[in-house]
């Protein structure tokens, strides 16, 4: 929602600093009219407003009161009522409603101090103390005219990492700020502060002691899987990936001796033999994936499932043993309710295991077992991509667990995982065969008011993810309901034109399902119904337009069903002229609670 930069040069009395409101390309063209001045080290930032409207004034970076020194904050301080009245109090004024411009003004503050106390400025020991000062979660990254030759960065519960480049370095909370420079990164943990110059990086914890080896690692995509290269938007490109997000979470999951491979494994065989129960903690798409593995995982492995929202989980004393295991899916590995809940599961002695899509982020490294989910950098805030490829993960999780808990044959695990790998292949089919027939019933159905989306078994997890796609990128009004729930209660929004969409995939419930639809339209619906190729024939006789997807094994559908929802989605987006890859008021990693 606003954006801006901090420079700093030998030379400088005060940090240059521009900010703007709104997109990223404001502050760009806001720049181009009138150029900053050459500079040795830069600071920026996009804001996702927590504290105060979206303004130039309230936008980051804020600077202390001298305007020697500037600061960008991801995360909320949540003393900094407190810090700002001691401020006040000592005559400080405050031009935002931030609490990141009261860090920055106890940063000059404390700058000041240093340079009394030793007579030299020391960013990196002043960024230190303020750390040790600040409550609730935080990553800073700070810059000083007295020292033109390095950014400081501290990080408490939000992200940071660095990039390792030739002559040059580089902070940022996602690899993908800096992948274009380099592909080399070094891993900045909780409560760790770290310096960087051109050409050194040193990390300490936040007392000064000094890191003697941080964690490195080679980033494992290009910079052109994180750009649009020809497509008209990340969401379209990313949806076409979706093939590709499948057939690369199962690459090389099966060795020679016909044994499931997960990524990182930190439990041992025992443990794993011991889980009488999974808890999966997750957020909005994620959690829907979760709802899907609940289902495969219940059949294959006959242990209980239980699916939580990561934010319910974590505040109401669930019940967690050693024999738990709880799995943490995440798309960005950032998301702070998960990472919240997760620290609590370990806190109470349960092993927690990570599907997740990037690469060394918090959530991977303080879980027990990590099974990557190789979907690429996902960019537009919809997530499409990672929602297949997290499926794919969780059913890999369940046939790595019936395979150590011996729940399944050898070769019944082998045939789920050759059908598995067929997904991609019919994927493609779907988005080859059908994106015409979306495309049309998306244009004819864009001025709806609001839908409803209905499934039955696996199909519920997929609708509550086809209702989620349309109101978060076309902010149309969306619910979805098992079908069999409608007639306890939300039959009565049904009315003249009502758009419903029903997912009728799962063999056994066809005709159940196409008894819901027959109420619907009594009712006067409209309904868009999805189904497989056999039923290709029967669905036209109840649904006013239908949507074909291939038949797979029952509970690898979502994997199909979820396709054309997101086409759907992005079509009534497109032509409702949204942003699809930015809707308003979101972001893409949720690093607040
Ligand atoms: C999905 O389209 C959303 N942007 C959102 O619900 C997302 O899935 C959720 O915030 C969880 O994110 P994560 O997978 O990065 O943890």
């Amino acid at each position: 929602d606003s954006a801006g930069v901090a420079l700093t040069a030998p030379g400088m009395e005060r940090v240059a600093v521009r900010k703007k409101a709104g997109r990223l390309a404001n502050l760009v063209q806001d720049i181009e009219r009138d150029p900053m001045p050459d500079a040795t080290v830069g600071i920026g930032h996009t804001r996702w407003a927590t504290n105060g409207v979206p303004n130039d004034t309230n936008a980051h970076p804020h600077t202390s009161r001298d305007g020697k020194v500037a600061i960008i904050h991801n995360g909320i301080i949540e003393n900094a009522s407190q810090l700002r009245l001691d401020l006040q109090t000592e005559g400080y004024r405050f031009v935002s409603e931030t609490d990141t411009e009261v860090a920055a003004k106890l940063l000059g503050k404390i700058s000041d101090k240093i340079i009394e106390e030793t007579g030299k400025p020391d960013l990196f020991k002043a960024v230190r103390r303020l750390a040790r000062m600040l409550e609730g979660a935080f990553t800073i990254l700070a810059t000083d005219v007295r020292q033109p030759d390095i950014v400081v960065g501290a990080r408490h519960d939000s992200p940071l990492v660095v990039g390792l480049g030739e002559g040059e370095n580089f902070l940022g909370s996602d690899v993908a700020a800096f992948v274009a420079y380099t592909k080399r990164a070094m891993e900045i943990d909780q409560d760790q502060a770290v310096m960087v110059s051109a050409d050194k990086v040193v990390v300490s914890d936040f007392m000064g002691n000094i890191v003697p080896d941080p964690k490195t690692y080679t980033v494992d995509w290009d910079a052109s899987a994180a750009e649009k290269g020809g497509w008209d938007s990340f969401m379209d490109k990313e949806i076409h990936e979706d093939p590709a997000a499948v057939q690369r979470t199962l690459l090389g999951r099966l060795d020679e001796n016909g044994n499931i491979n997960l990524d990182e494994v930190r439990i041992d065989e025992h443990d794993f033999k011991a889980i009488d129960k999974i808890i999966v903690i997750a957020c909005g798409t994620a959690a829907y994936a979760g709802m899907v593995a609940k289902y495969a995982i219940e059949h294959w492995v006959r242990i209980p499932v239980e699916v939580e929202l990561a934010h319910e989980f974590r505040y109401r004393d669930p019940i967690l043993t050693p024999r738990t295991l709880v799995v943490a899916i995440s798309q960005s590995g950032e998301t702070m309710d998960t990472l919240m809940a997760l620290r609590h599961a370990r806190e109470q002695g349960s092993k927690v295991l990570a599907i997740c899509n990037t690469q060394g982020a918090s959530i991977p490294r303080e879980s027990d077992a990590v099974l990557y989910t190789h979907a690429g950098p996902e960019v537009a805030v919809a997530s499409t991509k990672a929602f297949v490829a997290q499926i794919t993960a969780a059913y890999v999780l369940g046939l790595y667990l019936a395979q150590v808990k011996g729940a399944m044959y050898r070769d019944e695990i082998a045939q789920t995982l050759e059908s598995l790998k067929d997904m991609p292949r019919k994927i493609q089919w779907v988005l080859d065969t059908q994106t015409k027939t979306v495309q049309e019933a998306a244009e004819q159905m864009v001025d709806a008011k609001s839908f409803l989306f209905l499934g039955r078994h696996v199909g519920y997890p997929v609708a509550m993810e086809g209702a989620l796609k349309l109101k978060e990128i076309a902010y149309v009004h969306s619910e979805a309901y098992p079908a069999g729930e409608l007639k306890h209660g939300p039959i009565s929004l049904i009315e003249e034109e009502t758009l419903v969409v029903a997912l009728a995939t799962v063999e056994k419930l066809f005709d159940k399902t196409m008894a819901n639809v027959r109420e619907d339209k009594a009712r006067g619906a409209h309904v868009l119904g999805v189904t497989t190729e056999d039923f290709a024939g029967e669905i036209e006789k109840y649904a006013d337009r239908s949507l074909i997807v291939p038949k797979a094994h029952p509970l690898l559908q979502p994997s199909l069903t979820v396709i054309p929802l997101q086409a759907f989605a992005y079509y009534i987006a497109l032509a409702r002229g949204c942003d699809v890859d930015m809707p308003r008021n979101l972001a893409k990693s949720v690093t607040v609670e």
